[in-house]
């Protein structure tokens, strides 16, 4: 994330490629009109960056450019259609969202074909989006769950704990057994993974529709105080009161790794020296006083960041 963060406030920097930049693309003949009679005049205007795509689209709404795609006509589509974001891809293509969870900012010189409705711009390259930021959008709020593209989008995450105040590590997290991982059925928790313990493997988590699910296993609802407990049970129906929210952390409030909420909550994660399992740093949802496993006030608060797993 620290990198993430870096990346995107050295947006203004990069933004002076190749790429021609608009300053006012909604100035366009046909939207002045209308925009004329009823609003008060404003200055629209879009940054613009390359990002790397993954392979299923970086933004999720594609729609058909009618006279072939250009950074107008892509980003006037995408207005009218109500979203702060538009991404130009492979020559033809026009994506549009209101959030972007993922995308990794590339040299503008990347995004290298040409537009096949105005030559004079780039729109993208294969794998590569020229992501345009609508500024007179409203960013989306940090308290509603991100929906982007189906329900098994977010299927493939490492999780990170970052602290909410204060400058200590980011610390990636895993799936630790509490009980023998040789067991038939094994029940884990959301920790980190000390020097010399045997699970660093277990750090891909998913998101399947609103259950996260953590090595083939599935959640019990937080409990307050406690940690994150997952089951492999096959009975056990996994808690359906997860999903990933817009960042505050970024600087950019249309782009960044979201945040894992849980029962409403992105703000009740905590970090906590565990003393009956040798100190290591458990995740906890909301830590209590006088708790048999660690003490309250060694507790550092923290968020639950959702970056791509790769
Ligand atoms: C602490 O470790 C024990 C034993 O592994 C485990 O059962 C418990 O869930 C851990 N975390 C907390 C916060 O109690």
């Amino acid at each position: 994330m620290r990198s993430f963060l870096i990346a995107l406030t050295s947006v203004c920097i990069f933004i002076q490629g190749p790429l021609k930049v608009l300053a006012n693309p909604f100035f366009l003949p046909q939207n002045l009109a209308s925009r004329q009679s009823s609003t008060i005049k404003q200055s629209i205007s879009f940054t613009v960056d390359c990002f790397r795509d993954f392979g299923p689209r970086i933004l999720a709404f594609r729609f058909d450019v009618p006279g072939g795609n250009s950074a107008e006509r892509c980003t006037a589509l995408c207005h009218s259609h109500g979203y702060g974001l538009a991404g130009l891809e492979y020559g033809s293509e026009c994506w549009c969202d209101n959030y972007m969870p993922y995308g990794q900012l590339m040299s503008d010189s990347d995004c290298s074909f040409t537009c096949p409705g105005d030559s004079t711009e780039l729109c993208g390259a294969g794998n590569r989006m020229v992501v345009y930021q609508d500024s007179a959008a409203t960013p989306p709020s940090p308290n509603i769950c991100i929906t982007w593209r189906d329900s098994s989008s977010f299927i493939n995450n490492v999780l990170q704990a970052i602290p909410k105040s204060g400058s200590g590590p980011v610390t990636k997290l895993y799936a630790i057994p509490t009980n023998p991982f040789t067991d038939p059925i094994y029940y884990t928790i959301i920790s980190t993974c000390p020097a010399g313990c045997p699970y660093t493997d277990y750090y891909n988590f998913g998101l399947y529709g609103n259950v996260i699910q953590s090595y083939n296993s599935v959640p019990y609802p937080p409990n307050v105080g406690d940690s994150q407990a997952f089951t492999s049970q096959s009975s056990v129906v996994g808690y359906a009161g997860f999903c990933p929210k817009p960042s505050p952390l970024s600087s950019n409030p249309f782009i960044g790794y979201p945040l894992l909420s849980v029962s409403g909550h992105t703000d009740l994660w905590s970090l906590c020296t565990n003393i009956t399992a040798g100190g290591r740093q458990d995740i906890v949802y909301s830590p209590v006083a006088n708790h048999p496993h660690y003490t309250e006030s060694a507790c550092q608060d923290v968020w639950i960041q959702m970056a791509p797993y790769s």
